[in-house]
């Protein structure tokens, strides 16, 4: 596996990892294992900011890489990538709300806000996954440009 791919790898493996804590978190929580839910659910967190971090330093110093699929193909990929952006972005704000809601004990907003974020989240790694699929699994072979190359015209 080369570099282009083992990144994405890395960071696509937390976000799965990630929406699984937090099914099994919720799934704690329906228990009434009150610490155990917290301790999974910060753990969910800490995964998704390792996705954060692992995929913003691709970006920055590998690169991103643009569609290597037939062209008609194309438009349908960039608005299921655009329907998969908005949802991690919604999904990591949502995520916040959610947990600065559990540490000042606010549970009735917390529960309600939890379930709509927790649903989010799973959809956020399913759509991820699915990119993941048809950017290196499906039509492998699209182009890697660091941004820095970009920028500075290399
Ligand atoms: C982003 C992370 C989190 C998510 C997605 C999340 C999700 C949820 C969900 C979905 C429920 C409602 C369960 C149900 O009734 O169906 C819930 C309840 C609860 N959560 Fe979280 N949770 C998170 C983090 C936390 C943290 C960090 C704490 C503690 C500091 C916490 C404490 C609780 C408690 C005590 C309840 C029960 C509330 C009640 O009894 O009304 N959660 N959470």
């Amino acid at each position: 596996m080369d570099v282009y791919t083992l990144f994405p790898t890395i960071s696509t493996a937390f976000i799965v990892i990630s929406a699984v804590l937090v099914g099994i978190g919720w799934g704690l929580i329906i228990k009434g294992k009150r610490e155990a839910h917290k301790k999974t659910m910060i753990a969910a967190a800490i995964a998704a900011i390792l996705f954060f971090i692992i995929y913003s330093s691709r970006t920055v110093f590998i690169g991103n890489t643009s569609w290597g699929g037939p062209d008609n193909l194309k438009g349908y990929y960039q608005t299921f990538l655009i329907f998969h952006i908005i949802l991690a972005t919604v999904a990591a704000v949502f995520g916040l709300t959610t947990l600065v809601l559990g540490f000042k004990e606010k549970y009735a907003k917390h529960r309600k806000l939890g379930r709509i974020t927790a649903v989010i989240w799973f959809f956020t790694a399913i759509t991820g996954v699915a990119v993941y699929v048809l950017l290196y699994i499906l039509y492998p072979g699209g182009h890697t440009q660091a941004v820095w190359k970009v920028i500075w015209g290399y």
